[in-house]
């Protein structure tokens, strides 16, 4: 299977690929955009290339406009993290492709749960998940929400999806070409 898929319309064309190491410092900035905004946790310049493979972007004719991380726990569970979309580029389908592409990894994988911790879980619900209580998931908590100067105050909810409830059009094989809209 091809690494990348594109995907566009209106005249815009999107790749969907793994990241690459040159893709990093991409990824700084725009995960460091929403960091300083308190929606997602920071993640630091080393932190990004030693786990640069677990990366998918969406990147356009010039520059990278959407990301996300699959973290894998164990061979039951992952989470997607580090998701983010250009704000300029916001509501244009990027997140849905991109998700849905770490999907398909995980499933790829064997896990059977994916999970994340987010401040939208609409945009999670509008994929398949379904809030599940944070507890369910104590290596994450232990690991990124014990640095996190928001932990005594934390207003993410976690979300999930059992891989084999998905639908059966969304397990289907990877579609190399999708659209989003402009
Ligand atoms: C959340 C985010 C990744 C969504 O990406 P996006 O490309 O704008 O989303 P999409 O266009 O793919 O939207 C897919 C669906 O989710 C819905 N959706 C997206 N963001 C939403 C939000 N904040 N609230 C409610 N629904 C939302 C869309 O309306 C769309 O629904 P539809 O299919 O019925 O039209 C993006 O807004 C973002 O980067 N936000 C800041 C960082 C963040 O919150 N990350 C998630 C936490 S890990």
């Amino acid at each position: 299977m091809p690494i990348g898929g594109q995907i566009g319309r209106g005249g815009v064309l999107l790749t969907i690929r793994k990241a690459k190491l040159s893709d990093v410092p991409e990824l700084y900035r725009l995960i460091s955009y929403y960091a300083g905004e308190h929606i997602i946790l920071p993640r630091t310049l080393p932190e990004l290339y030693e786990n640069v493979w677990e990366f998918t972007v969406a990147e356009d004719e010039s520059s990278v406009v959407g990301c996300a991380a699959l973290r894998l726990y164990s061979q039951e569970l992952a989470e997607i993290r580090s998701m983010c979309v250009d704000p300029a580029r916001k509501s244009q389908g990027i997140g849905r492709e991109i998700s849905n592409r770490l999907i398909r990894e995980a499933d790829g994988f064997g896990v059977k749960t994916v999970f994340a911790l987010t401040m939208t879980p609409e945009f999670f619900e509008k994929l398949g998940f379904r809030e599940s209580p944070k507890e369910r998931f104590p290596t994450k908590v232990w690991r990124d929400c014990l640095r996190c100067d928001r932990f005594s105050c934390c207003n993410e909810k976690a979300v999930t999806l059992e891989l084999a409830d998905r639908p059966a059009a969304l397990a289907e094989s990877t579609p190399e070409a999708a659209q989003v809209s402009s």
